[in-house]
């Protein structure tokens, strides 16, 4: 089987409508054909200031909303990056090989580095892209499946693992993005032309996996379209009705068009009573099944930790081949 690598922050207390079309939904098909690894990327998370009872607590959260979702912890392996000391280790070599420019040149470092200011702006923020290569070139992935905002850092892994094998001989397999072109790029309700993200300032646009039915049909209902009043799928003139029904598209698994047709005619009162429908039918269930899985945290704990066992002898394996072809002495 094809090797799958994929992860996402534990940066709230719920992941949003976007990981969950961009990514998650993706996985979830992909971990029956491919030998999945997914990981919840705590040491990522930490390179922005986190209250650390918090981050505990959301990175359990995290892994309960991947398997509420559909992520197999029997079939894949999914774990905490924290567990598997591996990828901490690899990083390091990487950054070694990495330029400063280049590092300097991502898109969500510059994006980032802006939000936090000069001093707010840490070392571990620089070097996130690298933690990133790691995680990925630690389990030979061939491929990895993101939204359209990672395809930046995966270029520069692809990058990294080239000058690696040129360097120091053949040790890593040169990934590939999976990309749902679609899909890639869910936005914000309020704001249908910036990206729907777990850091903006306001959430009175994001959809959260965790949120109640009632609360999320509220923000579907409040969601901002325009004056014009048609229901047909225009990116450029009109982002707001296209993100609704490319977000109703995709979770009622029908086509734009058969939607476009049901709702010809119609308001869109009516376009948004049916996607709230259709939202909360899925992230209902998915919500309660979080909820029971957090009532038993010593047993995910439990599995969490036999997960990193199957990860650790993987990636340590790989980053033994990368330290002796970078020369390390190795310990007897
Ligand atoms: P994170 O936690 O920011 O996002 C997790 C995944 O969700 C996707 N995503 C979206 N897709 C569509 N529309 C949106 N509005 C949207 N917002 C987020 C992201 O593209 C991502 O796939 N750096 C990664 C985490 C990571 C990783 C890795 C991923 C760490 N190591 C190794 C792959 C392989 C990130 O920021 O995830």
């Amino acid at each position: 089987k094809t090797r799958l690598y994929s992860g996402m922050q534990p940066s709230a207390e719920s992941l949003q409508i976007g990981n969950y079309i961009g990514a998650l939904l993706n996985w979830k098909s992909l971990q029956q054909t491919h030998d999945a690894f997914f990981s919840i990327v705590d040491l990522h998370a930490i390179t922005v200031a986190q209250d650390p009872a918090l981050l505990r607590e959301n990175t359990r959260r995290t892994a309960a909303q991947y398997i509420a979702a559909g992520i197999d912890p029997s079939e894949s392996t999914l774990y905490v990056q924290s567990h598997v000391a591996a990828h901490a280790q690899l990083a390091w070599v990487l950054n070694t090989i990495t330029g400063f420019g280049e590092a300097g040149r991502m898109t969500q470092f510059k994006d980032k580095s802006a939000r936090h200011g000069h001093d707010g702006t840490t070392v571990g923020l620089f070097a996130y892209p690298t933690l990133m290569a790691a995680d990925i070139l630690l389990y030979d992935a061939e491929i990895v499946p993101v939204g359209e905002d990672q395809r930046q850092h995966i270029e520069l892994t692809r990058d990294l693992a080239t000058r690696f094998n040129t360097r120091f001989g053949e040790t890593f397999v040169v990934p590939e993005a999976s990309i749902q072109k679609e899909t890639a790029k869910i936005y914000d309700l309020q704001n249908p032309t910036a990206k729907m993200s777990k850091s903006a300032e306001s959430h009175a646009g994001i959809i959260w996996m965790l949120d109640e039915p009632s609360v999320t049909a509220k923000k579907i209902m409040r969601a901002v379209t325009d004056a014009d009043g048609g229901i047909v799928f225009d990116r450029e003139n009109k982002p707001g009705v296209a993100n609704l029904l490319t977000i109703y598209s995709v979770m009622a698994e029908r086509s734009i068009a058969s939607l476009e047709d049901e709702y010809a005619g119609r308001g869109y009162g009516d376009l948004k009573k049916g996607l709230a429908e259709v939202v909360t039918g899925t992230f209902g269930p998915i919500r309660e099944r979080v909820l029971e899985l957090l009532d038993d945290p010593a047993e995910l704990d439990r599995l969490l930790a036999q997960n990193a066992d199957r990860a650790a002898s993987v990636a340590d394996a790989t980053l033994a081949k990368a330290y002796d072809r970078v020369g390390l002495l190795p310990r007897v």
